[in-house]
């Protein structure tokens, strides 16, 4: 099959997979999605089910007390942080509120930031990671790339699909340098918690000493919360947090998902269970994956990893294929601009899961 003809599936297409391969979504396991496979905390899940009475309040406008959780679990003061409807929201509200004239996108990656930009018209221009670092950001490469007129650098860190990262050392450099620029960052750090040290790779301390610098998290993938849909930003930029509430609607974040957000964020017992899991099963998925003759691995630094399908012949959706027609569902990594070669990116489930796209992936790449 060309690649042309290759359907393309987003990691939560279920419903389309479940038409066009005829498998119920019920038995799919989703190792596309990257959602943590523990899925909701039994303790919020409960919390909730005897709160659900907030839906017939409208939320607090201000957000006081989930900003106060976010602020508490983020270690920064409640006047950096906006909530939103998922991460989503607000990557939306930032890109089409810096109106970038020439904005530069780090890929291959997450491809929303390239539609929203899209929807502004200013230039884009993408800066490739190379496949030979490993996918891992050079940053005075990147600087000297950065065109004379670029006022807005997007990068998602740890980035998807390569589940490489960068250091806060040198993400602190990258502020610097784009700050005597006139150049404002966006990072989003959708995965940053599943990293092995996320105190290590988090720009958050840094916006207390950079103003052109906003962190966007959600707890759509560590919390299992997809359809919660709801999303934070941190920036120590007064006037641009000013604006994105000016644009964004009232109450755009449910009282519902103020709650289970307020909820999960102090919800110290699942965050180190969830740790532990994605950190022994990462370690063992690398370990079986670098014995393979036919794939090569990257580091990961999110809870998925993105394979380099190295067999003459074998392209990533007959891998996709495999692996769909036995109830996985990872991703063919095709659809990502810039990724050069065949590659697949799924996910940690739970061990027993993670045995079986193992047992299947041996059979095509070992
Ligand atoms: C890098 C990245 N950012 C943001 C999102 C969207 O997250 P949310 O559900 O918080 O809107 C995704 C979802 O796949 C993602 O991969």
């Amino acid at each position: 099959m060309k690649n042309t003809e290759r359907p393309a599936f987003h990691g939560s297409d279920l419903e389309q997979i479940e038409k066009y391969y005829h498998i119920k979504k019920e038995e799919i396991t989703g190792f596309g999605a990257n959602v943590n496979p523990l899925g909701l905390s039994p303790s919020v899940k409960a919390a909730l089910a005897e709160n659900l009475d907030v839906i017939s309040r409208y939320p607090d406008r201000g957000y006081a007390s989930l900003k106060a959780a976010i602020s508490d679990y983020c270690q920064i003061p409640t006047s950096f942080v906006a909530v939103g409807n998922g991460s989503t929201e607000l990557i939306s509200l930032l890109i089409s509120q810096r109106r970038a004239r020439h904005a530069v996108v780090i890929g291959p990656t997450y491809s929303e930031y390239q539609r929203e930009l899209e929807l502004t018209g200013g230039q884009i221009t993408a800066y490739d990671l190379k496949e030979e670092d490993r996918f891992e950001l050079d940053i005075p490469d990147l600087l000297a790339f950065l065109p004379e007129d670029a006022d807005l650098v997007i990068l998602c860190n740890p980035n998807n699909p390569t589940s490489s990262a960068v250091t806060q050392e040198r993400l602190r450099a990258l502020a610097g340098a784009c700050r005597a620029r006139g150049i404002f960052v966006m990072v989003d750090e959708t995965y940053v918690e599943f990293a092995p040290n996320p105190g290590l790779i988090t720009a958050v301390p840094l916006t207390r000493d950079f103003d052109n610098l906003m962190v966007i998290r959600g707890v759509s993938k560590f919390f299992a919360a997809p359809g919660l849909r709801l999303g934070y930003g941190i920036t120590g930029n007064k006037a641009f947090l000013a604006s994105l509430a000016i644009h964004q609607n009232p109450w755009s974040v449910s009282s519902i998902a103020a709650l289970a957000g307020e909820l999960m964020l102090r919800d110290a017992p699942y965050i180190g269970k969830t740790r532990r899991l994605i950190g022994s099963e990462r370690e063992r998925l690398t370990g079986i994956l670098s014995g393979f003759s036919h794939a090569r691995i990257y580091t990961p630094y999110a809870n998925f990893i993105l394979v380099r399908i190295l067999k003459e012949g074998l392209s990533s959706f007959q891998v996709f294929e495999a692996a769909i027609r036995r109830g996985m569902m990872i991703r063919d990594c095709s659809s990502f601009e810039s990724l050069e070669g065949e590659y697949i990116r799924f996910c940690v489930m739970l061990p027993e899961d993670n045995d079986r796209l193992m047992a299947c992936l041996a059979e095509l790449l070992a």
